[in-house]
């Protein structure tokens, strides 16, 4: 039976995790779950910087629009690069959840996951954006700190732990203990490399240009990172480059795999070189909490063998994988006392507002 308690308070706790990711954005929303998951996508009018579409309706849009609209992703590589665009895009998300209450809220509190390692200046960035963007009070916090509270890691115990977030624009890799970060990597390859991996090797082996959506589609359906129970065959269309005609060509996952080894190699070897500079009371930790996989890259066919194999650690995937940042921020202001510790720190005394870049 509904609380009468909680339904009269329900409006004064509304508690927003956002997952500001450079493919998708998600927002979640305390005993809501995830209420948002639109691709990271904003469509604008060139000369007038007018935006005209959000989200999935601006994907939809890419690639196919007239010569006086865009359609770009204001983050590239994890990081805020259209600085205006970006706050357009998180005003919207925040305004599009809080309108989602059944009566009117106050002004949210708001979580924001951040990629580690960004500078000062483009923390102050994402915070002053959140806060104009309509936030009562924001905070942000570290994509894999994010992605291990999601998933459960004892982060903020006296035992080691470890996530790989494998997103579209960066793969980050940490090692928790105590509330902070003890070892991480971060590198610009990721799932949108894998995609470019498989146009690149497209062109070069049959001459066919294919575009990303297809790459993306090839890489989900028969990608894979490890040789599979049983092998797979898809069609890749595209444009013959030697013809200029339209053509499609079969490929194995034999092939797609082989398209993907030199990415896939590097995040292997970010992995392990963040094994290497770990202390080894935590590695012994590691050996028994084995290593979680996050992020969209957690989906592909076989990274978890692949990783263990490579690793000797037990790799596995979190549950809903893709989820894990959203989930994990908004958690943490569900506990802000114990986790307040796993904050990312931000100097607020100068809300400078970056240059575009
Ligand atoms: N089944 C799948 N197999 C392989 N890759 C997948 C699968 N599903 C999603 N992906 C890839 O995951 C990536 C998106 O993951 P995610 O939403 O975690 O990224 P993000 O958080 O937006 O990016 P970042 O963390 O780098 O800012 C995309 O490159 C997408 O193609
Ligand atoms: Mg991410």
């Amino acid at each position: 039976m509904l609380n009468p308690l909680n339904w009269l308070l329900a409006p004064f706790s509304l508690d927003i995790g956002i997952d500001l990711g450079t493919a998708n954005t998600l927002v979640y929303i305390r005993n809501r779950g995830i209420v948002i998951n639109e691709p990271s996508w904003v469509a604008i009018e060139k000369k007038s910087k007018k935006v005209l579409a959000i989200g999935s309706e601006a994907k939809e849009m890419a690639g196919r629009t007239p010569a006086n609209i865009v359609a770009i992703r204001p983050l590239q590589d994890g990081v805020i690069s259209e600085f205006d665009v970006t706050e357009a895009m998180l005003r919207y998300f925040i305004q599009k959840a809080h309108s989602r209450m059944l009566l009117a809220a106050p002004r949210p509190r708001v979580v924001v996951g951040i990629p580690s390692g960004v500078t000062e200046v483009e923390k102050r960035a994402v915070y002053q954006a959140t806060i104009s963007a309509g936030a009562r009070e924001a905070f942000l916090i570290e994509e894999p700190m994010a992605a291990a509270v999601g998933a459960g890691l004892p982060v903020t115990e006296a035992v080691g732990s470890m996530a790989v977030d494998i997103g579209g624009g960066t793969t980050e890799v940490a090692v928790f203990s105590l509330g902070g970060i003890v070892v991480s990597r971060s590198l610009r390859i990721a799932g949108d490399e894998m995609d470019e991996d498989i146009t690149n090797y497209a062109r070069q082996k049959y001459n066919l240009l294919i575009g990303p959506r297809m790459a993306e589609r090839v890489k989900m359906t028969i990608g894979s990172a490890h040789p599979l129970p049983e092998e797979k065959t898809m069609a890749l269309r595209g444009r013959n480059l030697v013809t200029g005609l339209p053509d499609s060509v079969e490929v194995s996952s034999i092939e797609i795999r082989e398209a993907l080894s030199s990415s896939l190699s590097l995040i292997v070897e970010a992995v392990r070189d963040t094994l290497d500079e770990t202390p080894p009371e935590l590695i012994s930790d590691l050996m028994e909490q084995g290593v979680c996989l996050a992020g969209g890259g957690a989906l592909l066919q076989g990274i978890a063998e692949r990783l263990s194999e490579e690793t000797k650690m037990h790799c596995y995937a979190a549950d809903e994988p893709m989820t894990c940042v959203a989930r994990g921020a908004g958690q943490v202001l569900e506990d802000l006392d114990r986790l307040e510790m796993v904050l990312a720190s931000l100097d607020r005394r100068s809300t400078v507002r970056p240059r575009r870049r």
